[in-house]
This record gives C-alpha cells, sequence and structure tokens, in this order.
C-alpha cells in the first residue's frame, strides 16, 4: 500500500523540481505520475523531439527514489497536428468538428491519428522504457472524459460497416437483428449503413445500441495498439489506464483486459455535485461525500483486471474546480478517502495533484501544496497517512495491499447500461442510480461487495444482485442457475434480447423459471406517482415505488411485497427475488436484508455515516458522519489505528478473526 502524487514538472520551473521530489518522499510519497499532457513539449514541431527537459525531470524524481508512471500523452495531440490533418478530430451529433483548445478533441477511429498516436508512444517508449525510474505505465488520460466516446465522423462511418459486418455476416441478418421492416429501414447492402445522426426522430434502437457497442471497440482497440507498443519497449512494467467515476460509455471491462492495472480517479466531492443525488443527499454529504460513491468504485474496479490489481491514480485533495458547486472538504476527509481506498484493495492512492496551478482552466482546482508552495490540507492528511503506513508496515500489521473475500456479488454491466439508457421509457430512469442505490442499501448493512461483470463466475457467493441487466446472455443465465447463491433481480432483467428486442416469451425472458414471474406491462411514473409497498422487513406502508412499476403474472412466484391495491411488488421463488419497480433506499435495504439472511449472512444496522469493511484479519470503520459515534467490528477487535469512539471523519483499523 503505497502513495503517489501527479505531478507536472513542465508546469514549474525546474529549479523547484529537486525540493519537490523531497518532499514528496517527506510526506511519504512513493509515485509519481508524468508527463500525460505534455506531447506539444515531448514534439514541438512535427517530427522534432525534445527530450532533454523529460530527461532532467525523470532522472531528477527518479534519483529522489520515486517511481514513475510515464503516460503517453496522446490526450492533447498538439495544435500543429490538428491544422496539418483535420481529421483527427472527434464529430459531435450534430456533425460540427470538435475544436482545439482543451484536451480530447481527438477521433479514436481516425486512422490518421491511429498512426500519429502509435509514432509518439513508440518514441517515449523507446527511450524511457529501460529507464530504471519509469516503474509503470498509464496509457492516454481518462479515456471518454468530457464525453468523447462517440464520434460522428467520416471515419468513423468507414468503420462502423465493417464492424457490422463482421458481426451480422449478411444484411439480412441485420435488418431481421434491427426490426427494419419498421418504417421501411431495410438496407440492401452494409455500405447503406450510415451512422444514427440527423434523423427527423429517433433511430432504431438496435442501431444506436449497435454504434454504442463499435465506440466502445475503438476505444478498446485504440489502448491496445498503445499497450502492446509500452510491452514491447518496456517488458515488465505494468500498464495502467485511468477510468472514471459513474462514467460508462465505453466497455471499461473489454479495455481491462489489455492492462495490468486498472486505475480509476476519485473525487468524491465533485461526484456528490454533479450525479443524481438528491438535493437533500447533495446538501447532507456536500463536504464528506456520499460514503458510497468512493467504495462502488473500488470494488467496480477491483473486478477489472485479471489479478484484481487496481489503484486510484487521481484522488480528490481540496476543492476542485468543474462540479456545480465545488466545497472544500471537511478536515480528515482526504485522510479517510484515502484510508476507504486501501481497505477495499488499492495498491496505490495517488492524489492530483501536487501543486495548485496559477494559471489556465484549473487554476481553481486544489492541490496538496497551493500555487506559493506552502502545504495545504490535503498534503497535510496525506502526510498523516504517510505516517500511518510506516508505522503499521514496522509493525508488520499490515503487510501488502488487502486482500477482500465478499460473499456478495453485485452484477453491473456496460452493456447493461447503454440498453437501458437508449430507451429509458421514463426520463428519469437511470440504471447506473439503480445500481448504485442497491449497493449502498448493501453497504448500509455492512455487507462487503464485489461487484462483477456478466461474464463473472458466480461460485462462492451467497447473494448474487443483479439490479439493471435487460439482457441475460445464455451463460449468465446458467451461471445464475447453477450458483446456489441467494438471487435478487432488479426491474428490466430479462426484457431485452441481445439486439434490443422484446423476448418471445417476454420479460424476464430467460429467467423466467427461477424468477417465477412473467411481466405483463410496465408504467414509468412521473415524478410524484408513486405505489406504497408493504413488505416484512420495512415497516407497512414505508417502502415506495417511484419512476417505474411492472404488473407481474405470478408464475409459481409469491407475493413478498404488494401495493396498496394488492398487486405484487416483489415476488419469490424459492431462493430467487424479483423486484417489479423502482423502490426507494428504504426498500431496497428491507428486500436485500432479508435475502442476505436467508443466505447466511448477518446484515446489521450501522449508525447513519458508518462504514464497515473487512479483509481477512482486518477490519476498518469509518465516520462520515457529523456525530463521535461508537462502533467496534467486534467484542475481540483489537484496535491498530483509533478505536471504537470514532470521531467525526474517524478512521479506525482493527485486527480481528479471520473470517472464514
Ligand atoms: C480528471 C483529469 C485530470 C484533471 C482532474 C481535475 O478528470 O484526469 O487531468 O482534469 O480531473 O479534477
Amino acid at each position: 500500500m503505497e502513495l503517489g502524487v501527479c505531478y507536472y514538472p513542465e508546469h514549474w520551473p525546474a529549479e523547484w523540481w529537486v525540493e519537490d521530489a523531497r518532499r514528496m518522499r517527506e510526506l511519504g510519497i512513493r509515485w509519481v505520475r508524468i508527463a500525460e499532457f505534455a506531447w506539444s513539449l515531448m514534439e514541438p514541431e512535427p517530427g522534432r523531439y525534445d527530450w532533454a527537459w523529460l530527461d532532467k525531470a525523470i532522472d531528477t524524481l527518479h534519483r529522489s527514489g520515486l517511481k514513475i508512471v510515464l503516460c503517453t500523452p496522446t490526450a492533447t495531440p498538439p495544435k500543429w497536428l490538428v491544422d496539418a490533418d483535420p481529421t483527427i478530430l472527434a464529430v459531435d451529433e450534430q456533425g460540427r468538428s470538435r475544436g482545439f483548445g482543451s484536451r480530447r478533441h481527438y477521433d479514436f477511429s481516425s486512422p490518421a491519428y491511429r498512426r500519429h498516436a502509435t509514432r509518439i508512444t513508440r518514441a517515449i517508449a523507446e527511450r524511457y522504457g529501460e529507464h530504471p525510474g519509469v516503474a509503470a505505465w498509464q496509457t492516454d488520460n481518462e479515456y471518454g472524459c468530457h464525453l468523447t466516446v462517440l464520434s460522428y465522423s467520416e471515419n468513423a462511418r468507414r468503420a462502423f460497416r465493417p464492424w457490422l459486418a463482421r458481426r451480422y455476416g449478411t444484411i439480412d441478418a441485420l435488418n431481421r437483428a434491427w426490426g427494419n421492416v419498421f418504417w421501411s429501414m431495410v438496407y440492401r447492402s452494409f455500405d447503406e449503413v450510415d451512422l444514427p445522426m440527423g434523423a427527423v426522430t429517433e433511430t432504431n434502437p438496435s442501431h444506436r445500441l449497435d454504434f454504442r457497442r463499435f465506440a466502445s471497440d475503438e476505444v478498446a482497440a485504440f489502448n491496445r495498439e498503445q499497450v502492446s507498443i509500452l510491452r514491447l519497449h518496456s517488458p515488465g512494467r505494468p500498464v495502467a489506464h485511468n477510468f472514471m467515476g459513474f462514467f460508462t460509455e465505453f466497455d471499461h471491462r473489454t479495455l481491462s483486459r489489455d492492462l495490468d492495472i486498472a486505475a480509476w480517479d476519485s473525487y468524491p466531492l465533485g461526484f456528490t455535485q454533479n450525479f443524481f443525488l438528491t438535493p437533500d443527499e447533495k446538501q447532507k454529504w456536500a463536504r464528506s461525500g456520499h460514503p458510497d460513491i468512493p467504495s462502488f468504485h473500488h470494488d467496480l474496479y477491483r473486478g477489472m483486471c485479471r489479478d484484481g490489481r487496481w489503484w486510484v491514480m487521481e484522488q480528490q485533495p481540496g476543492p476542485v474546480n468543474w462540479a456545480q458547486w465545488n466545497p472544500a472538504p471537511h478536515d480528515g476527509m482526504v485522510r479517510l478517502w484515502t484510508w476507504q481506498a486501501f481497505a477495499h484493495g488499492a495498491e496505490v492512492v495517488s492524489y492530483f495533484r501536487w501543486r495548485q496551478a496559477p494559471f489556465a482552466q484549473e487554476q481553481m482546482h486544489a492541490g496538496l501544496n497551493r500555487p506559493d508552495r506552502s502545504l495545504d490540507q490535503g498534503g497535510i492528511e496525506a502526510g498523516m497517512v504517510g505516517d500511518e503506513l510506516q508505522q503499521l508496515a514496522a509493525s508488520a500489521a499490515l503487510a501488502g495491499p488487502l486482500k477482500l473475500r465478499p460473499s456478495v456479488a453485485l452484477v453491473f454491466d456496460y452493456d447493461a447500461v447503454w440498453m437501458s439508457q437508449i430507451q429509458p421509457q421514463g426520463a428519469d430512469y437511470n440504471p447506473v442510480e439503480l445500481a448504485f442505490r442497491v449497493y449502498s442499501a448493501l453497504r448500509s448493512r455492512g455487507l462487503d461487495v464485489d461487484i462483477v461483470g456478466p461474464d463473472a463466475p458466480l461460485d462462492g457467493y451467497r447473494l448474487i444482485v443483479m439490479p439493471t441487466q435487460p439482457h441475460v446472455a445464455p451463460k449468465l443465465a446458467a451461471a445464475l442457475q447453477s450458483s446456489h447463491a441467494q438471487l435478487v433481480f432488479g426491474p428490466r432483467c430479462g426484457s431485452k434480447t441481445e439486439t434490443l428486442t422484446i423476448p418471445a416469451n417476454l420479460a424476464p425472458g430467460p429467467l423466467a423459471a427461477l424468477a417465477g414471474v412473467r411481466v405483463r406491462r410496465v408504467s414509468s411514473l412521473p415524478p410524484g406517482c408513486r405505489e406504497t409497498v408493504t413488505m416484512p422487513g420495512a415497516d407497512p406502508g414505508n417502502a415506495q415505488i417511484t419512476r417505474w412499476f411492472e404488473d407481474l403474472d405470478l408464475a409459481g412466484a409469491e407475493v413478498e411485497g404488494a401495493t396498496s391495491d394488492g398487486r405484487p411488488a416483489i415476488a419469490r421463488n424459492g431462493r430467487a427475488r424479483y423486484v417489479a419497480g423502482w423502490l426507494d433506499n428504504a426498500g431496497w435495504r428491507a428486500v436485500l436484508t432479508r435475502a442476505a439472511r436467508d443466505a447466511g449472512l448477518q446484515p446489521h444496522v450501522l449508525p447513519d455515516g458508518i462504514r464497515v469493511s473487512r479483509a481477512g484479519d482486518v477490519a476498518f470503520t469509518f465516520n462520515f458522519s457529523d456525530q463521535t459515534v461508537a462502533w467496534q467490528p467486534s467484542p475481540d477487535a483489537h484496535p491498530l489505528v483509533g478505536g471504537a469512539s470514532l470521531p467525526p471523519r474517524g478512521v479506525a483499523i482493527w485486527k480481528v478473526a479471520p473470517s472464514t
């Protein structure tokens, strides 16, 4: 478990670098990530490379004992390249080229850009691949940031057609799969298929789904090209990419197959303000962040790479600049978030950024240090974690990244998110929020969770929750069938085929026998419309369904929760439960508590703002609230850091009896 920091030597006088590196070491920082936006300095003119500054920066950081994560600079193609070949630019849905002047303006489908990207990657890999200071790589930076996965360019159109031909074989098969007989959309050849844009009204949902799948594959292919160059010239160094929170525009699992480390960028306060939380939640968690936002992603990214290696590549150090509102974290939160990441198995937590830049777009974004080089609150707290890590390592109480073995799996699938987004059928039907709400309900009951893909092996889990999976592939259906776990299916599971059409046996399609229900009719509920659900485990009438409701025919299942007029809302068929609507938080907690107990787990009600997690014989308690709370994982737990009385923003680490 180590700390890192994102550093931009090119932003500061070279005379500062030695001192900066010394102070990083002093805080306990071991890793430094550099160069992801520095293309125009590496290659100031076409074909003329200038490595002198980077040689010096890498040598300085290395000599100070820091391990370097070197980045490929492909997120920011320089102006001369854009001017020389504007076809490298991505195109928006209205057909306008994305302009120069910020970042991520390139088109993943541009063959010319792919050539330039591999050229600069090869140049940097050849120069530094064997440098003893370079200990890991990062490809590009935050693929897709600023909504840049979909490009409606001529390049994309040209690449989409053969992609479709490979998928469907014949144009008749595509016409059938998409239902093109509708509105006379039949094509005679793949060469007639355009991108889903510019039509009078909604384009065919199957067409849009395949375009999103294609665009996702383009991102993965782009990344794969860079990775193979890095592996060739820098053998033995792990390759990472830094993914983003609540970002689902491409399939992170496909891309992660080519990585050694899945990293993500954690901005808990920015995400709390910018995503789907209610106004009350945004206010309540403004300065600590919603407790489950960081861990949702920790548990997601832990499941990405083959051997579960994952990092936080960027950790919020203070106020950011890009959310609707940018509050300062409460004192203690930077330390808490860092430990929370380690508790969920992170190898490295790296802060963004070393020093606040006094210029350009992110000048209002805090760093560990202020622009005048004085240490800011985030830096003070990074130093605290640095000290704690050292003490715990010295006493051998914590050795190496923690290995978690949750009994609960939550299935989360990118393709499923796209399907739900393409035809939401209700303006507030948000599949990512649904997954998060279900996850949060599990965490509020003290349960550790693995977030897994639809292809993951499911043996060994005692509770499997699938909040939103419109298409259930035969392999997933078989894995659910043969598992011995308790199962909880959310609304709309099994409601679509692979090409986004309605299954012949209606929803829940391949889950019909397991769930013992058939969906007869669905309704989205406008704001203010609600169904009150009575079910065991919740106060009668306490759980509400809003946004979405399904009328079920029972085919073997019994009713475990019903609306006030007696319609089934939660159906139970042996070890499977089917939830027929958008349940509120209390409702999900009730259903999941019940399922967890049936699975032999011990869910318990945590005090508001308290979160716990466990890995082998180490347990953590975190207090996100404003109150001092007494909480101890077990009577015989022995404190390593903190204790049973947790102050606001407090962290406690415990030795406990090994979990079985
Ligand atoms: C990330 C990005 C960084 C920086 C940061 C600001 O999304 O990777 O380059 O922009 O946000 O919070």
